[in-house]
């Protein structure tokens, strides 16, 4: 069940990069508000008319606003896949897998420490984000399936967002170093995630029907789609300094430009899922974030 060889490095990984939580960031008084946050082509606006229409203040304000709310999102989708990791790493058939998933807790609750730490000094008032319990009913072994995959769709949705901040030298250094940190880690936990996610489903192959199977892939479709939307955060435009904010996600989430960034975000994840799923079931995943 577990890829032994994969773990073992892993967890010799986490090993060697592991760190003090409390004593890795130099956090400041106050970060500067006169720079992004996050870089302009990751907002949620970009390439829309809200990002042509309104001036460079509002997109840095933006910026701000949308740091914490995907700070607080990371937060909240963090303590749900915990809770999926501690439930599977005392399984018997994730035995051998042990002494990584230990490390991916421990980094885990460290990522949670640090977004929330960042968001209770430069937030404000708590930013509302709406996580809700993706519920679905299909016999255990494919839930956990699904289980796993969710947790690393969020990480690699997560990731892309990472990679592309931490090398942006325009961000202030604090930011940098927070999604260099995560990056670091959730290396490791999409690695694992994918080599259990295959084995899971090289076993389910043997065991379920295809329409259940089938069923189970547009459901990790339906998760990808509502992970995407998550991005689109009401409160966040409001302190922004938008108007109709309700409106205003809804026709960002429609817009064709939209799309062509949500497909970029899963682009990895989706070729990755036909390599295991195989073209019959892989072809099934869609990204359309609406
Ligand atoms: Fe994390
Ligand atoms: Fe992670």
């Amino acid at each position: 069940m577990i890829d032994t060889k994969l773990f073992t490095h892993l967890a010799d990984r986490s090993t060697r990069l592991s760190y003090d939580v409390r004593k890795e960031f130099d956090w400041q008084d106050d970060l500067s508000r006169d720079v992004f946050w996050l870089p302009e082509n990751l907002l949620s606006v970009y390439g829309t008319n809200y990002a042509t229409s309104c001036d460079i203040e509002t997109l840095k304000k933006l910026s701000h606003q949308e740091t914490i709310g995907l700070f607080r999102l990371f937060v909240k989708g963090e303590s749900d896949l915990l809770q999926t990791i501690l439930d599977i790493m005392v399984r018997e058939e994730f035995s051998e897998g042990f002494d990584y998933f230990s490390h991916f807790v421990e980094e885990e609750n460290q990522h949670m420490w640090f977004f929330a730490e960042f968001c209770r000094r430069y937030g404000g008032k708590d930013m509302p984000v709406k996580i809700l319990k993706f519920q679905s009913q299909f016999p255990p072994a494919v839930e956990r399936f699904l289980s796993i995959s969710r947790i690393f769709l969020f990480e690699e949705m997560g990731d892309w967002f990472n990679v592309r901040a931490m090398n942006d030298d325009r961000l202030p250094e604090l930011v940098r170093h927070i999604h260099r940190r995560h990056h670091l880690d959730e290396a490791g936990h999409i690695a694992a995630g994918w080599s259990v996610a295959e084995n899971m489903w090289n076993r389910l192959t043997e065991t379920e029907r295809p329409d259940v199977l089938e069923s189970a892939i547009n459901n990790l479709s339906s998760f990808i789609d509502w992970s995407l939307q998550n991005l689109y955060n009401p409160e966040a435009y409001r302190r922004a300094g938008f108007d109709n904010v309700y409106e205003m996600r809804q026709e960002l989430i429609e817009d064709p430009e939209r799309e062509k960034v949500h497909s970029d975000i899963f682009s990895k994840s989706r070729k990755k899922f036909e390599k295991i799923l195989g073209p019959e079931y892989g072809s099934i995943i869609t990204v359309k974030g609406k």
